[in-house]
């Protein structure tokens, strides 16, 4: 299946000049959003991932159903002042602005293995503050997965030395 046929790209979203990849297509149609979960699966059931970790709020879209099909647990990373328990933060710089990233203190320590989850891969500071929420907590990042991959943006710098997977890799505009 190409998942390609799924993304919508919309120009000019949310700012002139920025081309926007939709996964609303892909989210609703089951066939593709299906076989997205299980390239997930296939690509990390051998790096036997005890938690899926993934960031507010697309990045639940994949992490959560993700998670139940590895039997792992979920663990919600989320905008400042949300999460209710104690918290440890990271701030980050953004496509387009910065912000920052919380977790639960207790979500993942040490013996945790830890896969990371987005829809989208652009400048790489979201996925690096969920990367080093999860080690700053004593766990093992053990892979990296996008839906979509934004090559020319160069993310992949930001990340570790584990397995990362983008289903769908753009290099430009086409
Ligand atoms: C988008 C997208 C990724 C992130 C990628 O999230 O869902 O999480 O940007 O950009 P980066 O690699 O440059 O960090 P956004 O912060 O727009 O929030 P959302 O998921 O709540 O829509
Ligand atoms: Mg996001």
């Amino acid at each position: 299946m190409d998942l390609r046929e799924y993304i919508r790209s919309i120009p000019d979203f949310p700012k002139p000049g920025i081309l926007f990849r939709d996964i609303t297509p892909l989210l609703s149609n089951p066939d593709a959003f299906g076989y997205a979960i299980d390239e997930f699966k296939r690509t990390f059931a051998p790096t036997r991932p005890t938690a899926i970790l993934a960031a507010e709020s697309r990045g639940f879209l994949f992490g959560a159903p993700l998670a139940l099909a590895l039997g792992a647990a979920f663990i919600p990373v989320r905008k400042p002042g949300k999460l209710p328990y104690k918290t440890r933060k990271f701030s980050y710089d953004l496509e387009y602005g910065s912000d920052s990233l919380e977790i639960h203190v207790d979500a993942v320590g040490q013996g945790s293995r830890v896969l990371l989850i987005d829809d989208l891969l652009a400048t790489g500071g979201t996925i690096e503050a969920c990367a080093k929420l999860a080690q700053e907590a004593g766990a093992e990042a053990v892979g990296c997965g996008f839906v979509v991959e934004l090559s020319f943006l160069d993310g992949r710098k930001k990340l570790g030395n584990y397995p990362i997977k983008s289903l769908i890799t753009y290099d430009g505009e086409t």
